[in-house]
């Protein structure tokens, strides 16, 4: 019988960011994103599902006037990348002429902010694209991609919580956490 929601924390083995270290995190990247794009068109493009939480706090620390969009990709299943990266949606958002920031939860093999970058850039003409992840995992990327900017470094251990998950599960948990070896089974396709 698996745990129900309210036992998710159980099945966290070891927690690496707490709300608070996030929340101070988020206040310094925030500071460093209004430095830089100073009088920008900026235009916020957030990967769904994953970058929520993160996109939510990081864009209420930001003063300056932005457009939000949305892009749903999917590329991964369970603990490991397909490397396929699929757009759930026809149409790309609206950013010719424009500065965009990529907002993602976090840089692993770099397959699906390469591809999404890559499609912005040929098919909808930006001035420019700058690319923003909470987490960037310590793994040889199988796409060469720099993230402009990062919130934490981790090392190549899979992460749940604050917008990341495991199956779908996880997303809601307010910090971020290396799950137990149980819990993988237990959830595993
Ligand atoms: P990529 O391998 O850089 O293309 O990452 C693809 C996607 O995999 C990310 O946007 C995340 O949604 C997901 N992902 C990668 N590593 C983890 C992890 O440790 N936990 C949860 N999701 C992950
Ligand atoms: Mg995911």
């Amino acid at each position: 019988m698996p745990p129900s929601s309210g036992e998710m924390r159980n099945e966290i083995q070891r927690v690496l960011f707490d709300e608070a270290t996030i929340a101070a995190r988020l206040d310094e990247m925030a500071a460093q994103i209004s430095r830089d794009f100073l009088g920008c068109e900026l235009t916020v493009v957030a990967v769904l599902n994953g970058s929520v939480m993160f996109g939510a706090d990081l864009l209420r620390r930001l003063a300056m006037p932005l457009r939000l969009d949305c892009l749903s990709v999917s590329s991964y299943h369970g603990a490991s990348s397909t490397g396929v990266v699929t757009f759930n949606q026809v149409r790309l958002p609206d950013v010719a002429g424009r500065h965009v920031l990529l907002l993602d939860d976090i840089l692993d093999t770099g397959n699906t902010l390469h591809a999404i970058r890559d499609k912005l850039m040929k098919e909808a003409h930006p001035q420019a694209i700058k690319v923003c992840v909470l987490l960037r995992k310590d793994v040889p990327r199988a796409r060469e991609l720099e993230a402009d900017y990062v919130g934490f470094d981790i090392p190549n251990e899979f992460v749940v919580g604050y917008g990341l998950d495991y199956m779908e599960r996880f997303r809601n948990l307010p910090f971020i956490g290396v799950i137990s070896s149980d819990a993988i089974a237990r959830y595993s396709p």
